[in-house]
């Protein structure tokens, strides 16, 4: 992968670079778009990280289809796919890892302690292998976006990070491999993150500007719904992800849910600008 680059990048075109876990939607494939109209090559990654999966959580059964990950790709135009193996990527002796200190502690970073370790871990691998000029992940996972341009900017990494906006299904619900995971009840439960985020932002628009009772609004729409379990709603500032109390006049914000629905977490959010 690295002679690869290296060459793509001596001949002085462009690489773009899509980092992913497999089982492909419609939401990786956007960041493929994007970084075809980029860049001279795009180059995506699939690989399940095991550093950035906590000791009970679903690394053993994320879902895998590699040949349909081909196919999708293949269709989307991508040049490349890489699919490292484990024992290249973390060979016997391994020792290093990269972590962001402030922007993990809370969110994602307190409900899965190491996560972004190993997010920040793979991440910076991948990119000294991909070499790319720029690469592009989903809003999705918000928090995650703003602690890999942490680290590129932190560590000089000379990458520009790309984000790109949610893809939803037609009734709303965020895309994400984990909707698999769903059974048919849950499927429709889970459009409770939707729903509440919507009526969040109506609030908003309303003039509502109480960012605790904001989320205190959502978090009664999702524990109305039996099989939904939520681990937080919390409106901070996009930028620095520091909770709000009072959304100000031209400042932008997320709304972030993480919730169970039966045996499955998920995260969903969404930007608002008031
Ligand atoms: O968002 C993901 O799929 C993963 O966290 C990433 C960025 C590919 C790192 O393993």
């Amino acid at each position: 992968m690295q002679s690869w680059s290296s060459g793509i990048k001596r001949s002085g075109k462009r690489i773009g670079f899509v980092p992913t876990m497999g089982y492909l939607h419609r939401g990786h494939l956007s960041l493929v778009e994007r970084s075809k109209n980029d860049n001279d090559y795009t180059v995506a990654s699939i690989y399940v990280n095991p550093a950035q999966f906590g000791a009970n959580e679903d690394f053993g059964k994320y879902p895998r289809d590699l040949g349909r990950d081909k196919e999708l790709l293949i269709a989307a135009g991508c040049d490349v796919l890489f699919t490292p193996e484990d024992r290249s990527i973390y060979p016997s002796g391994y020792q290093t890892y990269v972590n962001a200190e402030q922007i993990t502690k809370t969110l994602e970073g307190e409900f899965r302690p190491g996560h972004f370790r190993g997010v920040t871990t793979i991440v910076n691998i991948l990119f000294n292998l991909v070499q790319p000029d720029s690469a592009y992940f989903g809003q999705k996972d918000a928090q995650q976006c703003a602690v890999i341009k942490a680290m590129a900017d932190d560590l000089k990494i000379p990458v520009r990070i790309i984000v790109m906006p949610i893809v939803r299904e037609e009734d709303g619900l965020a895309m994400s491999s984990r909707n698999k995971y769903l059974g048919a009840s849950e499927r429709s439960d889970a459009l409770v993150l939707f729903r509440s985020l919507a009526l969040a932002e109506t609030l908003i628009k309303q003039g509502e500007r109480d960012a605790k009772l904001l989320e205190e609004v959502i978090m009664s729409q999702l524990k109305k719904v039996k099989t939904a379990s939520p681990d937080y709603v919390r409106i901070v500032n996009s930028r620095t992800f520091e909770e709000a109390e009072i959304l100000k006049w031209g400042s932008e914000y997320f709304i972030l849910i993480a919730c169970r629905i039966g045996a499955t977490r998920l995260i969903d959010n969404l930007l608002i600008r008031v």
